[in-house]
């Protein structure tokens, strides 16, 4: 051999003896057999097989931890408290964990590998979410970017297999494997339809360029088609108090304030409620629902829908308010929105327009722990 190419070669040969060593430690150190999972001090004992994170392997149990990412640990809502020494907290779960949590030991269930039996306290409402085998009802086009898919629920339209939700809430869309994605993909998915409606779930989906599930959506997804959904999740719901819903949505964040305010008009519940709601959209080609908007202003009359565009094109002949939604929101606070009632904020949509409006909501006078949001990242 020329001795140019001998060091390229022995170099290769390492490698591939070290992969090949890696592989067997993998396959023969992280055989961890099956273990047991005792939940809520022996209520459920459950017989797996060790392994992988926790949060999939109670999934496959039928037993679904919230996550918002689908086990990326990027969202920090996969909490479980785990009551057995899985080792210390990894460098990934810090952010997301309170010192309370750190100290409870609460743990991120996509990052806590299942290797030993475990000890595990879970709230009971988990044991209340399940995974619905749904079909594509309709998928249409609401603007250029984003989705209205309706989805029977086991059992069909009008059936009494419901999912049983609260208006704000979200489940989240499971996306099977195509193409190069190779395993099933989990997405956090607000629910746009009222729990009344029976037999039916909707979503608004916003594609999100390159992204995984939004891509797969939005040019695979048709009529007919089966599609798994596990929920419901979440805590964004109509709080029972007698301060006004100040409310502001961009783009898909209109989804729980679709299903929040046709449950107040359907089934007459906060009918005390003031509600102001403020849209915020670039020009009229990322406008929509402004019939169903102006439907719902006649049947809730203390309900108020304030679209605002940023940039309006002069084809647009745009009548309404114009500027960013956080101005609008401060213009209509001071001017328009009483000074002295009592209010609550509700935001949902991107974290950059949450964090701007939680900012212009408390310099109005709204306290802190009286915003609640739902941030779509
Ligand atoms: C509680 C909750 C409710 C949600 N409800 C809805 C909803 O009703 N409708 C809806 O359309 N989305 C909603 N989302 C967002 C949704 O869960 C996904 O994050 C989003 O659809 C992107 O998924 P993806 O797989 O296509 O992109 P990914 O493959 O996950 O991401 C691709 C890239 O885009 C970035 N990215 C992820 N999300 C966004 C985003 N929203 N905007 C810009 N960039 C992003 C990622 O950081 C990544 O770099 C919600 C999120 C949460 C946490
Ligand atoms: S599922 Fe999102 S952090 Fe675990």
């Amino acid at each position: 051999m020329n001795p140019l190419f001998l060091g390229p070669a022995v170099t290769a040969g390492i490698a591939a003896i070290l992969a090949l060593l890696i592989a067997l430690t993998d396959r023969f150190m992280n055989d961890y057999g099956e273990v047991v999972l005792d939940i809520n001090a022996g209520k459920k004992r459950l017989d797996v097989k060790g392994g992988s994170p926790l949060l999939g392997t109670l999934a496959g149990q039928e037993i679904f931890l919230p996550s918002a990412c689908g086990g990326r640990g990027s969202c920090g809502a996969c909490k479980v408290k785990v009551l057995s020494d899985v080792g210390p907290h990894l460098p990934t779960e810090l952010p997301y964990l309170t010192p309370g949590e750190l100290a409870q030991n609460v743990r991120l269930g996509c990052q806590v590998k299942v290797r030993k039996n475990l000890e595990l306290e879970l709230p009971s409402y988990l044991f209340n979410i399940r995974k619905y085998a749904t079909t594509v009802l309709a998928i249409r086009d609401l603007t250029y970017d984003i989705k209205e898919l309706r989805l029977s629920l086991p059992g069909g339209e009008g059936a009494s297999a419901t999912l049983s939700f609260e208006p704000g809430q979200y489940a989240q869309i499971v996306v099977p494997p195509h193409g190069e994605q190779k395993a099933e993909v989990q997405r956090a998915y607000s629910m746009s339809s009222e729990p009344s409606e029976a037999g039916v779930a909707e979503f608004l989906i916003r594609l999100v360029p390159g992204g995984l599930a939004t891509s797969w959506i939005h040019s695979s997804l048709k009529a007919g088609d089966r599609l798994d959904i596990v929920g419901p999740f979440g805590d964004f719901h109509i709080h029972d108090t007698p301060a006004a819903m100040i409310c502001v949505a961009g783009g898909s964040g209109m989804a729980p304030f679709k299903s929040m305010l046709n449950h107040m008009a359907h089934t007459g519940a906060f009918p005390d409620k003031e509600i102001w709601y403020f849209f915020g959209a670039r020009s009229m080609r990322d406008m929509f629902y402004l019939e169903e908007m102006a439907a719902l202003e006649a049947l809730l009359p203390r309900f108020h829908f304030v679209p605002a565009l940023s940039e309006p094109k002069p084809e647009d002949a745009w009548k309404g308010p114009t500027g960013l939604i956080t101005n609008v929101l401060d213009e209509w606070l001071k001017t328009r929105i009483g000074p002295d009632i009592p209010k609550e904020g509700y935001l949902c949509g991107s974290p950059g327009m949450i964090d701007a409006c939680k900012k212009v909501m408390g310099q109005n006078g709204i306290a802190e722990d009286r915003i609640y949001y739902d941030k779509f990242a």
